[in-house]
């Protein structure tokens, strides 16, 4: 177990990006296919920022990277033009405001997480709420046919995101990548092809 810790953040570390976290997002946009040049992303979250460094080095200075984390602990490099960063609370009206006010998105990504107490009850439960959340905004600014992915613990009452994920797009699909931690209870839900409702 510990030997893949020291091997994804060792990997990080050469490779350049502020977290291990990056090797899973990468597996799933390779697995999937799911971002292409000038596409406009919106990353929940995203402190320390090596989500939003990869998506801008996948988009060679196309498209658009909105970052957002509760901390303002957001190291992506200067040589990104094409980012910008809003330290603020999702579950926050003036954060939807600021999103709101961005040109709609093809992909919206989320590895935010609660602080974890130890108390898998307690930590589930405020992971459901911030995915939750994150499939409001989704809902409300992503383009038709456009992406989510989302970070969710295990162990709750995960089916109740996944039922509503199938309201508004057209696949909906749970993925654990390799660079997860083995004894973490994370997984990713996707949402394949955003239908438009509004
Ligand atoms: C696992 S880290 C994200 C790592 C990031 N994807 C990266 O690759 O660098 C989870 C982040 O979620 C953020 N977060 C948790 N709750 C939040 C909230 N309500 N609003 C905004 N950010 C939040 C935390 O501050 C933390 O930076």
């Amino acid at each position: 177990m510990k030997r893949k810790t020291d091997f994804y953040t060792h990997k990080a570390k050469t490779q350049g990006y502020p977290a291990r976290s990056v090797y899973k997002l990468q597996e799933i946009l390779l697995k999937y296919k799911l971002l292409k040049k000038g596409d406009r992303v919106l990353d929940l979250g995203a402190a320390p920022g090596s989500f939003s460094q990869y998506l801008l080095e996948r988009l060679k200075g196309t498209g658009w990277v909105c970052g957002v984390d509760i901390s303002p602990e957001i190291s992506v490099p200067k040589r990104f033009p094409n980012f910008s960063f809003l330290q603020g609370d999702i579950f926050s009206a003036s954060v939807l405001t600021w999103i709101m006010s961005k040109q709609r998105f093809d992909l919206v990504v989320s590895d935010a997480a609660p602080a974890t107490t130890g108390n898998r009850f307690v930590d589930t439960q405020k992971s459901l709420e911030i995915a939750e959340r994150v499939l409001v905004i989704a809902q409300t600014v992503l383009k038709e046919h456009g992406m989510l992915i989302v970070k969710l613990f295990q162990g709750g009452e995960e089916q109740l995101l996944m039922r509503e994920m199938k309201t508004c797009f057209k696949r909906v699909k749970g993925f654990k990548p390799k660079a997860s931690r083995r004894e973490s209870f994370e997984t990713y839900y996707i949402g394949f092809d955003f239908l438009n409702k509004s």
